[in-house]
């Protein structure tokens, strides 16, 4: 079976996890969630890579470099989620499939953190379980798109 590749792409203010809003975030820092992540890949015969920005453009960029390389991207697009017209942009202009994830539940939140400018051309999205919204989302896209290639071939 030829591993999948698989992006984690972390947006701004995710760097302080751990010490961010633990009553919204936990307590668990970037570092181990990405951790767990690569080790989960291993379980699941994917190759994880992680990126983190606090910066739109390079987000963006990132994404550009992705296609063609990646079979699909697990994104946490933090406050851009509610904002970007620019990551909606790359992800559709890239065609990679893609899984919108929060740790927190943003609908029991402000009002403002009910829209994504993402989630209509997402794949799926995960949120309100912490860390383990990361790799719920991991292991339901490495699921979709292994039935697509048995699909496919
Ligand atoms: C978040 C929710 C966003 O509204 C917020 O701006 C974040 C984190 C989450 O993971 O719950 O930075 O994406």
């Amino acid at each position: 079976m030829t591993p999948l590749n698989i992006l984690v792409m972390h947006g701004p203010n995710l760097n302080l996890l751990g010490t961010r809003e633990p009553e919204h975030y936990g307590s668990q820092n970037l570092a181990g969630i990405n951790q767990a992540l690569v080790s989960l890949g291993d379980e699941l015969g994917c190759s994880v890579s992680t990126f983190q920005s606090n910066h739109e453009g390079e987000l963006v960029d990132r994404i550009h470099q992705a296609a063609g390389q990646v079979d699909g991207i697990v994104i946490n697009p933090a406050a851009y989620t509610h904002t970007s017209v620019a990551l909606r942009d790359a992800l559709l202009g890239c065609h990679i499939p893609f899984i919108e994830v929060h740790l927190s539940n943003v609908h029991r939140r402000e009002e403002f953190r009910h829209r994504s400018l993402l989630v209509d051309i997402a794949t799926g999205v995960i949120a309100g379980f912490g860390p383990d919204s990361y790799s719920l989302a991991l292991r339901g896209l490495c699921g979709q798109l292994r039935s697509q290639r048995v699909a496919d071939s």
